[in-house]
């Protein structure tokens, strides 16, 4: 299990400092940079990330026609990116014509869909796609193993049952980790370190207990201990 940490603090800054006081380890950590940094910072932000050694994962989540999607894509490939997403919502035909699009590249980053965002309540998920969280997120996972990528973004309460509908290897990252208890702010799914262990998750993402806290260092330390 690797950790993914969210870089979502609200300056460039203050995620250039997070990242150059956390460098030791970045072999060992996965960078997460969402639309608040991208569309902020861009790919020069990106590259300073890469020289300090970090994997980063593009959280962009597409989602579009199939073409923009996998243009899009194919832009992602071409810098040093090395894993990103898009929304399984958008459908397998998209999804397809995405993986179809990086067979051109030698190395191509991990592809990974969205299936169901960790903020969702049942009922509110269930307003949108008609369907309860857990069943509807398993046919997303099965969409996107069948487009051939390389895993989801789920909740920790998933991860199990999507391996069982699709394959041990299908990777799962899972947000909304507490990773010792704490507060789980607007997440609704959230899980502990424990427990993600338990559910088999290979990334999990961490955020504000990391980025808000004190002393991001000792926390990452903790978590790094943990996933041994
Ligand atoms: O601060 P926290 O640990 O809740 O951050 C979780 C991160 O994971 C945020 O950047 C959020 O956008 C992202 N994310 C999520 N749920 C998903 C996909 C991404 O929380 N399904």
């Amino acid at each position: 299990m690797k950790l993914c940490i969210a870089l979502d603090n609200p300056t460039k800054k203050e995620n250039l400092t997070l990242a150059k006081e956390l460098s030791e380890y970045s072999k060992d950590l996965w960078l997460k940079v969402g639309f608040r940094s991208f569309i902020r910072d861009g790919r020069e932000f990106i590259v300073e990330l890469k020289k300090m050694d970090y994997n980063i994962f593009l959280d962009l989540k597409l989602y579009d026609i199939p073409n923009t999607m996998a243009d899009a894509a194919e832009e992602i490939a071409k810098m040093d990116i090395d894993m990103f997403n898009v929304h399984a919502s958008a459908g397998e035909k998209a999804m397809r014509e995405v993986m179809d699009r990086l067979k051109k590249f030698e190395k191509r980053p991990i592809v990974l869909a969205v299936t169901a965002l960790t903020s969702f309540s049942n009922e509110e998920f269930k307003k949108i796609y008609a369907n309860d969280i857990d069943k509807k997120a398993i046919e997303f996972a099965k969409d996107a193993y069948n487009a051939g990528l390389d895993g989801v973004v789920c909740s920790v309460w998933e991860s199990l049952e999507i391996k069982k509908h699709t394959n041990e290897n299908f990777l799962t990252l899972t947000p909304g980790i507490r990773p010792f208890g704490e507060n789980a702010g607007d997440q609704k799914r959230v899980a502990d370190i424990k427990e993600a262990k338990k559910n088999k998750s290979d990334f999990i993402v961490v955020g504000r207990p990391i980025y808000k806290s004190q002393n991001p260092k000792q926390i990452v330390e903790q978590i790094l201990k943990e996933l041994k």
